[in-house]
């Protein structure tokens, strides 16, 4: 079963799908990739918006995205939408009474996206804090594109295993790598620590789904039972 785990389909909950036709398109998109279920993961941020607040919205662009499948006539043809949200790491949010609705659907995973930046032992230490007060477990978004910011493939780990930590990796970052860079993606899902792929798609242009590309690199450079066993993780992780 192939599962996009990160996605900003949605319309117009973020900065990405603008409109329901857009939306539409990338999951055509994604069915040409045989992606057979998404999850819809739009942004949240603490900082500007509460967790009820942002429910209700999701939930209305959801009813929007539904109907406009729905208008098609042709549901059959779509994937399997599961409702989630990539949650910006705040240290006190893993206390709020909420935090439990930001869970994937159907499952205790919440998907977190850490800041950009280099992560200082101080870093580290909030991490940890708020592992210990969260009782939902944790999905790393794109774990990979934190190596821009002076990690190391070492610093990433450090931060894995501060706990019951799954991490997920974006399709874009796959296709799209230099050689040095790929050959770090490539160690990771070798040492079996990636169990979610994402097209952390925005839009039809600057940022497509790359779900098929990642997958042929993945087989070419990995193996086809790397990508199989990503398919089977992700498949454990919603079902
Ligand atoms: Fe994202």
């Amino acid at each position: 079963m192939r599962i996009d785990f990160h996605s900003h389909i949605l319309p117009q909950m973020d900065d990405g799908s603008k409109s329901t036709d857009e939306s539409i398109a990338l999951l055509q998109m994604l069915v040409k990739a045989k992606v057979d279920t998404v999850v819809l993961t739009p942004h949240f941020y603490r900082n500007d918006e509460n967790i009820a607040s942002f429910l209700k919205r999701r939930s209305a662009s959801y009813d929007k995205l539904v109907q406009a499948i729905e208008d098609t006539g042709e549901r059959h043809f779509f994937p399997r939408l599961i409702l989630g949200a990539e949650v910006l790491f705040t240290p006190s949010l893993s206390s709020d009474p909420d935090f439990e609705q930001l869970c994937i659907e159907g499952t205790d995973y919440i998907l977190l996206e850490l800041p950009f930046q280099k992560f200082h032992d101080n870093f580290y230490s909030d991490f940890v804090k708020f592992l210990n007060k969260c009782n939902k477990k944790i999905i790393l978004a794109h774990i990979e594109r934190y190596l821009h910011f002076g990690n190391t493939v070492n610093d990433l780990y450090r931060i894995i295993e501060a706990g019951d930590i799954t991490c997920q990796m974006n399709c874009s970052s796959i296709a799209k790598a230099g050689f040095f860079e790929r050959n770090k993606l490539f160690t990771m899902i070798n040492d079996g620590i990636i169990s979610a792929l994402g097209t952390d798609t925005h839009n039809t242009t600057s940022r497509p789904p790359m779900y098929a590309q990642a997958e042929e690199k993945i087989r070419k450079k990995c193996g086809d039972n790397a990508f199989n066993r990503i398919c089977l993780d992700s498949e454990q992780l919603l079902f």
